[in-house]
């Protein structure tokens, strides 16, 4: 008789095997996807499968109740210490009896599909660097006179096939007393670099680690920093935080803190301190909210515009100031996280992305990672709104890349009420064009403004606004007939509303007078509007200077994306003139696409080593040095634009 089949879904994957034979064996025999942190001795839990009993015609068999092995005394304390769900076997002990359909859960996959948020680009595909391994080791005696160490990678090499492996010193100094505690049976960390060979034990648990280990993605930004802490066995983010950047008392934008270092000697060295710091709050943070262990962070993903990956590297910048904005290095780095003195696991690895150039960062890079221009057909515009916006534009055959210097304003810098994106800020505003009564939303509450009980839902909890707030707010008036093509804001007399109040020789429109409960006044001022102005005039420069560079004259699709919480409104950016035009259905909205980057570089070794590639063949467009660069600047000082047109707005 012929040995049983066994059927995988949902590979489809199938094979036949001897009796007996346990599932996770032909798995691997098979290549399917099925993980294991054990090594199949019933401790993990992570191989569990589901049979699938019935006719299958599809697959040509029949599946009696026996084609499994019954529990065995494993798989029987496994379910009555930690429990299975119902219908669940762990493919290390069931051993094939008979043809069977096994069915391999998502979460029992290595190379699982990370649950998609909204808005992001791609599907991330978990394929961490640094996974766990338990292993038994054998115990010395005076015969065997060998170490720990290497009595330990002949189990790794052993039971897993691993070879090759180094151990970090801090990992070594805990060896010892580890492997004694776990008497012989530990779980380690082993982080491996781009080429699988090169793996590194970087931590010892005694007997069966039953946690998991983390990650973080960080976005350093020059007004706000972000930061996600993953598990890197699920992928799942288990939280996130975000700070402004203690840099800004150097100065508000890139080229002052350089300023700042040139000036005072020893001035980066404050900056890289500050920066570091905010980062360790932020760990502090996210790992607070999740509950884990900071020693449990192994890895982190960062990422920053050039200015903000040498000042976090403890790198004068001073370089990046002026032509020809040359790089300490323009590769991807990895590195120890005590070397850069971030309180997580010591030995945790951190990989920072390549820069793309000059002022093309890390941060553009990781933009890149997330939208994938470089994979497009049509024609693809990315700006990632910050205050330097990073802006791609390409598609499968060829890839620009150039900053602007936008400055903070659409993060709610150099506004008069503007915020961080946090509860408290106004993230969306409607103007009625014909009484030019405003009504909002504020981050933290789903009622809009004129909604019955706003008031008492956050009434006088309402703080500022945000980024996507001002953009709305300013396109709105603009549409409302507030503000003209200019940006000049009208008097109460000529537009007709009691909302416009004068502040010495300009008007202001008052959103929300919070003063009565001892809340603050929350306006548009004319400065704010010369601020968006100038931010908005220097983006959409900066896209125009890539097309230019590119021999086109329209783009297939616009991506918006920003560090700033909310999603942008694509008809708002269009109508402030913000973005060429463009089909409004064409226009989407990213979000942090910088962090999405960096969580999808920590999640998949392999997106590292493809944003290498990629970042290679990106061309940079220096916007500095770019006499066209002024022209387009002033056109699109007015608002929309001066000359260009937006058939897609009428
Ligand atoms: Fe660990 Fe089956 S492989 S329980």
């Amino acid at each position: 008789p012929r040995d049983p089949l066994v059927v995988f879904t949902p590979s489809g994957k199938r094979g036949r095997f001897p009796m007996g034979t346990p599932i996770l064996t032909a798995a691997r025999q098979l290549g399917v996807d099925l993980d294991s942190v054990c090594g199949g001795r019933g401790i993990c839990s992570k191989c569990q499968i589901t049979p699938m009993y019935g006719d299958f015609p599809k697959h040509g068999v029949t599946v009696t109740e026996s084609a499994l092995s019954p529990w065995n005394a494993v798989e029987e304390r496994y379910k009555s210490k930690r429990g299975l769900i119902d219908g669940r076997r762990l493919g290390c002990q069931a051993a094939v009896q008979g043809d069977v359909v096994v069915d391999v859960p998502p979460e029992s996959q290595v190379h699982k599909q990370v649950v998609r948020k909204r808005a992001e680009a791609r599907e991330i595909v978990m394929d961490p660097a640094t996974r766990l391994y338990y292993v038994e080791v054998v115990e010395p005696d005076m015969h065997n006179p060998r170490g720990d160490l290497e009595r330990l990678m002949d189990a790794l090499k052993h039971q897993w096939g691993l070879e090759g492996l180094t151990c970090d010193l801090r990992a070594l100094q805990v060896l010892q007393p580890v492997l004694r505690e776990g008497k012989w049976q530990i779980t380690v960390a082993i982080h491996f670099g781009h080429r699988r060979s090169t793996g590194r034990i970087i931590h010892a648990w005694p007997g069966f680690h039953e946690g998991s280990i983390y990650g973080i993605a960080v976005d350093v930004g020059s007004t706000t920093i972000a930061c996600h802490l993953c598990d890197l066995q699920s992928g799942d983010v288990l939280a996130s935080s975000g700070l402004m950047n203690p840099q800004i008392r150097f100065g508000e934008d890139l080229m002052s803190r350089v300023s700042y270092s040139m000036m005072h000697p020893g001035g980066h060295r404050e900056m890289t301190a500050a920066v570091r710091e905010a980062l360790n709050t932020l760990i502090g943070q996210v790992a607070e909210e999740a509950g884990v262990a900071r020693e449990l962070i192994v890895e982190g993903v960062l990422v920053g515009n050039p200015v903000m990956h040498h000042l976090l590297l403890g790198i004068d910048p001073v370089e990046l100031g002026g032509a020809p904005f040359a790089l300490a290095t323009s590769d991807a780095i990895t590195l120890w996280s005590a070397e850069l003195d971030l309180r997580m696991h010591p030995g945790a690895r951190l990989y920072i992305l390549p820069c793309i150039a000059g002022h093309v960062g890390a941060d553009a890079a990781a933009v890149a990672l997330s939208e994938s221009p470089h994979q497009q057909d049509e024609l693809m515009l990315v700006v990632d709104v910050g205050t330097n916006a990073e802006i791609l534009l390409g598609n499968r055959k060829h890839v620009l890349a150039c900053s602007s210097p936008t400055g903070p304003a659409f993060e709610g810098a150099q506004i008069s009420s503007g915020q961080r994106a946090a509860p408290g800020a106004i993230e969306r505003v409607r103007i009625d064009p014909a009484t030019r009564e405003p009504r909002f939303r504020v981050i933290g509450c789903e009622l809009w403004s004129n909604e019955l009980g706003f008031a008492e839902a956050v009434g006088t909890g309402v703080t500022g606004i945000c980024g996507s707030g001002i953009i709305e707010v300013i396109a709105e008036m603009r549409l409302a007939g507030i503000i003209d093509e200019d940006g000049a804001i009208g008097s109460a007399e000529a537009v007709g509303s009691e909302r416009l109040i004068q502040e010495g020789r300009t008007w202001s429109y008052v959103l929300w007078d919070g003063r009565p409960e001892g809340g603050p006044l929350i306006s548009v001022t004319q400065n704010d509007v010369r601020a968006i102005q100038l931010a908005k005039a220097a983006l959409y420069a900066g896209a125009r200077l890539l097309m230019d560079q590119m021999g086109v004259e329209s783009v297939d699709r616009v991506v918006l994306a920003g560090a700033f919480g909310a999603h942008i409104s694509p008809l708002h950016a269009m109508v402030l003139g913000m973005i060429p035009d463009c089909p409004l259905d064409k226009v989407s909205s990213a979000g942090n696409a910088a962090g999405t980057g960096s969580r999808i570089a920590l999640l998949n070794s392999g997106a590292r080593r493809e944003i290498e590639a990629v970042v290679r063949e990106i061309e940079k467009v220096e916007t500095a040095v770019e006499p066209r660069f002024q022209e387009h600047f002033i056109n699109a000082m007015a608002v929309p634009h001066k000359t260009a047109g937006f058939p897609n707005l009428e």
